[in-house]
């Protein structure tokens, strides 16, 4: 089977407070999207990279024209959705005819630029044999507490076993695309296919591939951006 990439990148990215789509953000010099675009371009185990897009975007095709090194290794699909479930889905529906059932899909947020083709590889290595598929995790170092309506602690939740879910999470294209048509609502992949009554494998994965989602999280993302050689 073949490995592709499917990158959600039609949100708005509200929480940053920008004045254009988070994506598009500059860090160390170049937008958010292109760094995860040309990561997976440069992975030599990802067959192609599918790029979900809205409809009204006004910002990628420019971005495009100045990256030579991506042509013929990304394809832009103009079908972003409402939430990022149904963006991931449409994106599915758009690339079928150039994707098996049993190929891997590995969805991969755009606001997570510090992926490098090491994580990449680390993935589809631990996953290589593996009969459902999986995610890259962290496990979590804070101890955490669940409120009541009040906002008092109505108890603490044992950080023991505790991970906190990353990106690509990597799954064949039809159990994926079974999962994620049946799911209400999901805000991940593997959420998707738990609710299949199966268990996605955790593969440990990277403090640097965090989800840049506030203002103060372009200074760090930076940081790990520039320390990549
Ligand atoms: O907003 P959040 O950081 O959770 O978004 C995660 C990823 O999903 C981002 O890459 C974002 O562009 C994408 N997304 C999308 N379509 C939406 C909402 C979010 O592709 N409607």
């Amino acid at each position: 089977p073949r490995h592709f990439a499917l990158i959600p990148a039609a949100g708005i990215g509200a929480r940053m407070g920008a004045e254009f789509p988070k994506q598009y953000m500059p860090l160390a010099g170049k937008p958010m999207l292109m760094h995860v675009l040309d990561t997976f371009a440069a992975t030599a185990a990802i067959a192609h990279t599918f790029v979900v897009i809205s409809a009204d975007d006004s910002y990628i095709g420019e971005l495009m024209t100045a990256a030579p090194q991506l042509q013929g290794r990304v394809t832009l699909l103009y079908c972003g959705g409402a939430s990022r479930h149904e963006s991931v889905l449409n994106g599915l529906h758009a690339m079928r005819d150039q994707v098996g059932d049993d190929d891997w899909v590995l969805v991969h947020d755009a606001a997570r630029p510090g992926l490098t083709s090491g994580l990449i590889e680390h993935l589809i290595e631990a996953l290589r044999d593996d009969a459902v598929g999986g995610l890259l995790a962290l496990p979590v170092v804070d101890t955490l507490k669940r409120c009541d309506q009040n906002q008092r602690v109505a108890e603490t939740v044992p950080r023991t076993a505790l991970w906190a879910a990353q990106t690509p999470q990597m799954f064949r294209y039809g159990l994926l695309q079974t999962g994620l048509t049946r799911a209400e609502s999901v805000t991940d992949e593997a959420s998707a296919i738990e609710m299949l009554g199966l268990q996605p494998r955790l593969v440990e994965g990277s403090p640097r591939n965090f989800k840049v989602t506030l203002p103060h999280d372009v200074a760090l993302a930076e940081i790990f951006l520039k320390d990549y050689s």
